[in-house]
Formats: C-alpha cells, structure tokens, sequence
C-alpha cells in the first residue's frame, strides 16, 4: 500500500479504493497566452499530488490534506454554492470542493466520497500545485464514478472549477499540462481547439538540464494584476475586432499596433502575439532535435514578459540574468509570474556552477535562498493504485 493510502486508511478506518496522481508542470514556453486561445507547450514535473480516494453511501463529501493543519473537512455537496461557499469550502478545501461541484454542474452522475491527499508540489512556486489538486481529485471522482471522460474534458471541469468555485480567472494550460502530458514529452498545446501533439524532449540524452529556480516569492493569481492582464488583451483584441489575440498574425503586428492607441494596450499585444510565435519556433527547434538553440528564444521571451508584459519581479529577473551570465543557453520566468520560479536550460555539466551563481547572486541581493532543482519531462495524471 502506497503511503498515501495508508493514510487514508488510518485516518478513516478503511483502505482506500485506488489513489490517483496528477503533477505540477513548468512551461517551457507560452505564457499568458491561453486565456487569448493561444498556444503553450508546457511539461509536467516528476512532482506530483496523489490522492486516495472511495465512494461514500451517503452521498457527503470528506475532504483531508496532509500538508494543512484543517483536520477533516465534511461538506455536503448539494449545498456547493460558489456564492455562498459553505463553511470550510474555503482554503485548499475550494479546489477539490469545487471540482465536484463542477462535475455535477455539468451533470455528471458524481456522488460522494472520502479524500485524502498529499502533495510534493510546492504550493505558491508557480508550478502549478492547483492544477494538480484540482486534476488528481477529478480523476479520482470520476474513475470512482464512473464518469467517462476524455483528459481535455477532465482538463476543463478542473479549470472550470478554479475559474468559477475558487474565483481565480486562470486559463486552462495548467490542467491540460497536468491531465494530458506524457513522459519525456513537451505537450504543444492549442488553447482554443484542446489539440496536443506530444514533442520529443529529453534533455537528458542531449546532454542537458533544466534547471527550476523556485525564487520562493509567493505569487498570487487571484490578485488583481492577473485578471488586470486578462481583461486588456480582451478589450486589445475586441478593439482590433477579433475573437482572440489569437487571431492577429504574427506578420500583421506591426499594422495591428499602429492601430492601438494605449501604449499599454500596445505593449500587452505585442507579448500575446511575438509568445505565440515563440512556441511555434520552438516546437520546430524541438521536433528538429536542435534542443540548444531554444535557448535565445527563452531569453527573448522573458524579456517580453518583463517589458511588454510586467508580470516579472527583481527575484526573477535575477535568476534570468545570473543563470545566462554563467553560461545558460537561455532562461525565462514560467508560469503566471509575480514571483514563483524561473528556468534555465543548461549543460548538465553547468549544473553546480549556475546553481551556485544563482545562489550566491540572490544572497548578495539580500533576497531570500532559491530553492532550485533540475526537471525532467514526466507522465500527466494517472490512476496508481
Ligand atoms: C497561470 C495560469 C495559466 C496561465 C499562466 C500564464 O499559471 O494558471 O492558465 O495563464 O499563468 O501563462
């Protein structure tokens, strides 16, 4: 019996009926493009959130994390109500409560059950440690269910969950990256269809690293900056009469912008449209086996981030600058910024010398010791017990 499992089984009295495991994820490229149903090409992490899980008779929800002090939370899930959350549907508790109350928004036949998890994905690091929640309960419920659904349509109701239960206005990248990719594989992401194509990505055998430097600043997406970012690339795109940022051609930015008169609004566009230019060359670098020459693209991106797009931070900027001075083929902030972690692609030689300088750089900026460790394209989510 997994640890997990047990316990689950001390804590209820009875073994589990199977436990269910969903990772955090790194983007390599991709950012702020999903909610424009743009394109990403994120890959899940070796770390992941397992919970153990059986169906209940009486229809209630109980809810248990190892990594929060809460105790055991019971909900009834009739009375799962985004406007009037009742008591202890709130915290960690928001993200599991919520996906079965969006399964049974959806009117899946979801019932009751007892959950317990337990998570390696560190939470606030910009590695998705909500997706992951969210993703290995709605596996969970639905195998125990037996609720049919596709990983796009599980990837969905997870984000449909945060977006509408717990009230972060995320786009739907992290779920996907969670419930739909594969080991050693970046997963080509369209936002807008849910198509995937899985690209080769082993880094290992090409004699690299990439390196994930979790500065530690928390970041938090139901802060404002976030939605404030999402509602000017809509009001950009509705102005320039598109559906989605989507939708300008790279090769048509120029004219676009000369139409835009918020320098703002100027500037938000021009990363949602030169980022999605970004993921194509590098699919195409990768699909080529040519994994060093991303690097500059990286780069580029981060500085589009940091400039056009303001959602980077002195931490981040930090370990972009220190890990490319000291010989990174390139490095980027990944995920939604505001702090969280960045990621450096190098040599695997390379690997103690930037993490040194990385180290040494943040203790002499005053800021807080980075924790960073290397990632390796890993399974999506999965039943594994
Ligand atoms: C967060 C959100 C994602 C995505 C990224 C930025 O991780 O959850 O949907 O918007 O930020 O690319």
């Amino acid at each position: 019996m997994s640890g997990t499992a047990q316990e689950f089984k001390e804590l209820y009295g009875y073994p589990p009926e199977g436990v269910w495991a969903a990772p955090g994820r790194v983007n390599l490229i991709g950012e702020h493009t999903d909610y424009n149903d743009g394109f990403a090409l994120p890959f899940a992490l070796p770390q992941r959130t397992e919970a153990a899980a059986a169906r209940r008779t009486d229809g209630m929800l109980r809810l248990h994390s190892a990594d929060t002090p809460s105790g055991v939370v019971t909900l009834d899930p009739a009375e799962l109500d985004p406007a009037r959350p009742p008591k202890g549907s709130d915290g960690w508790a928001a993200y599991p409560a919520g996906v079965l109350w969006a399964l049974r928004e959806a009117g899946l036949p979801v019932g009751g059950a007892d959950l317990h998890v337990r998570s390696e994905v560190p939470a606030g690091a910009g590695l998705s440690s909500s997706a992951a929640l969210e993703v290995a309960t709605a596996l969970a419920l639905a195998d125990l269910h037996g609720i049919p659904l596709t990983r796009p349509e599980l990837a969905a109701l997870a984000r449909r969950a945060e977006n509408a239960y717990v009230g972060v206005p995320c786009g739907v990248m992290d779920q996907m990256a969670s419930a739909c990719a594969t080991d050693g594989h970046a997963l080509h992401l369209d936002t807008r269809s849910l198509r995937q194509a899985h690209i080769p990505f082993d880094c290992a055998a090409a004699g690299l690293r990439l390196l994930v430097i979790d500065t530690r600043v928390k970041h938090d997406l139901a802060d404002g900056a976030y939605a404030e970012r999402r509602a000017s690339c809509h009001g950009a795109a509705a102005a320039l009469g598109l559906p989605a940022l989507r939708d300008l051609p790279y090769r048509e930015l120029e004219q676009a912008l000369a139409r835009l008169a918020d320098p703002v609004a100027r500037s938000r566009v021009r990363h949602v449209v030169t980022e999605n230019e970004r993921v194509v060359r590098v699919e195409a670098l990768l699909r080529a086996g040519r994994l060093r020459e991303t690097g500059p693209l990286l780069t580029e991106g981060h500085r589009s981030l940091r400039d056009d797009y303001a959602v980077s931070c002195a931490e981040l900027d930090l370990a972009v600058a220190t890990a490319n001075a000291a010989g990174a083929y390139g490095a980027r902030m990944t995920g939604g910024g505001f702090g969280g972690s960045a990621l450096a692609l190098i040599d695997a030689e390379a690997e103690p010398v930037v993490t040194r300088a990385v180290t040494e750089a943040f203790a002499r900026a005053g800021h807080a010791p980075p924790r960073i460790t290397v990632a390796a394209p890993s399974a999506g989510a999965a039943r594994i017990l």
